[in-house]
C-alpha cells in the first residue's frame, strides 16, 4: 500500500469511528411524558423559607420560595397550620397553585391535581403521559420564619 492510499485508509476510518460517537451522544431521549424522578431544582438537603410576618397571612395564602410551594391551611402559626410542596409539577413542570376553596394543589398547565399530602386526585389533562405523587416538606416555625427542609 501506497503512503498516500494508507493515510486515505486512516482518514475514512477516523470518520467512522467520529461520527458513530457522535450518532451516539446525539440519541437523546424523546419526550415521553414520564414524569420527572426529581424536578426540584433544589439538592436534597437544602431549606425554603417565607416571612410569616407578611406572608401567609390568611387561610388560603400561597407564596413560593427556592423552588417551594408554601400554602396556609388553617389559623395559627403551628407547623401543621402550613404545607409545602414542590412548585413545580412532576408532569412537565407546570406551576403548581394552591386552590383553598377546591381544597387541591393544581397544575397550571395540564392540570393535574393532588390533595395536601401529595397524592395524585387526577392526572394530566388533554396530553400524554403521567405524574407522580407530590413530595411533601417538613416544616418548622422560628420567630416569623417558616421554613421547608427540601428532601
Ligand atoms: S405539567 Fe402539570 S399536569 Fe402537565
Amino acid at each position: 500500500m501506497e503512503r498516500d492510499e494508507f493515510i486515505k485508509s486512516l482518514g475514512f476510518g477516523l470518520a467512522l469511528v467520529c461520527s458513530g460517537s457522535c450518532f451516539q451522544g446525539c440519541g437523546g431521549k424523546g419526550d415521553t411524558g414520564t414524569p420527572e424522578p426529581n424536578p426540584n431544582p433544589n439538592p436534597g438537603g437544602s431549606t425554603a423559607s417565607v416571612n410569616l410576618a407578611s406572608q401567609l397571612l390568611a387561610v388560603g395564602d400561597q407564596a413560593t420560595a427556592n423552588g417551594v410551594l408554601f400554602f396556609r391551611v388553617a389559623a395559627g402559626n403551628t407547623s401543621s397550620a402550613f404545607v409545602a410542596t414542590e412548585a413545580l409539577c412532576p408532569h412537565q413542570q407546570g406551576s403548581l397553585v394552591w386552590k383553598q376553596a377546591l381544597n387541591k394543589i393544581q397544575c397550571q398547565l395540564h392540570f393535574s391535581e393532588y390533595s395536601t399530602n401529595g397524592t395524585v386526585l387526577q392526572g394530566p389533562q388533554n396530553t400524554t403521559g403521567n405524574t407522580r405523587t407530590l413530595k411533601i416538606y417538613a416544616t418548622a416555625i422560628s420567630n416569623n420564619t417558616l421554613t421547608a427542609t427540601i428532601t
